[in-house]
């Protein structure tokens, strides 16, 4: 796979092109998802349940992203890699240059924070100091305890109109990528037709420029709960290394995610 930039997915969007990430958490399975040519690979801090068990992602750190995040990078060199700051970690901006600083020396090329337009300062601060942010909208798992469990974002009037503002607000700023997570196909494809920046969605229908999922839901290995927006590519291939090769395939062709799998 040729090294994958932001430049290749702006143009991916522009040629009306899908693509499929995921995220990676070691040099191993980073390596296969390079043979499965997957674009963009996401040390999530989804880490925080898949890996070490909790309920949440709030106990993840700076330093757990940043050791996955080199280990990730050592397996693959081409995938654009980008790197979650951690809960707390971007709560000023001061906070959020010194540890985006310590994500891209990692490896990273992208750090990605979760929350609204009240980012934007933080994300042209970042950008002014040549990080690329992604920003990540809509059900926002940092936020569980304020927004009282995994709902979906985007149904009541109030909410739709926000989010659009923030991801119109955010790209203004800098945003290189929005990502949206658990909303309604309408406000995905409204944001995604306003943008000029990637959207890439989880949970948010077909209409996304890209998708990501979780490593272990595309694998059927979740510890705890397969969500209804996922799929197991591990069924019909029985091999890791296919499983991939038919996430990217379904996601480019337009078959996944289905209806069943949309909001
Ligand atoms: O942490 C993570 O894995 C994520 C994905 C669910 C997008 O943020």
């Amino acid at each position: 796979m040729k090294k994958v930039t932001i430049s290749t997915l702006n143009k991916l969007k522009s040629d009306g092109k899908k693509f499929a990430s995921i995220t990676s958490y070691d040099a191993s399975f980073s390596k296969l998802f390079e043979e499965a040519e997957v674009p963009v690979l996401l040390v999530g801090d989804s880490l925080g349940m898949v890996l070490q068990g909790h309920d949440s992602t709030i106990p993840v750190t700076v330093e757990d992203i940043a050791y996955h995040t080199k280990n990730v990078r050592a397996g693959n060199k081409n995938s654009l890699l980008m790197a979650d700051m951690p809960f707390m970690s971007y709560a000023n901006v001061h906070d959020a240059c010194i540890n985006a600083g310590t994500l891209m020396r990692a490896g990273a090329n992208m750090v990605k924070i979760e929350g609204g337009g009240w980012l934007c300062e933080t994300v042209r601060e970042l950008t002014r100091r040549s990080v690329p942010v992604c920003v990540h909208l809509g059900l926002t798992p940092q936020s569980v305890n304020v927004m009282g469990g995994y709902k979906v974002q985007g149904r009541d009037q109030s909410l739709h109109d926000s989010i659009i503002a923030d991801a119109l607000a955010l790209e203004e700023a800098g945003a290189k990528i929005i990502l949206l997570e658990c909303v309604t196909k309408e406000l995905a494809e409204k944001i995604t037709q306003a943008l000029n920046v990637p959207v890439i969605g989880i949970g948010a229908g077909n209409v996304t420029d890209g998708q990501i999922m979780v490593m272990h839901d595309v694998l059927g290995i979740s510890a705890n709960y397969i969500p209804m927006f996922s799929k197991n590519f591990l069924e019909p291939t029985g091999n890791i290394l296919d499983a991939i090769k038919l996430y990217v395939k379904e996601v480019n062709d337009l078959i996944f995610p289905a209806e069943e799998h949309t909001f």
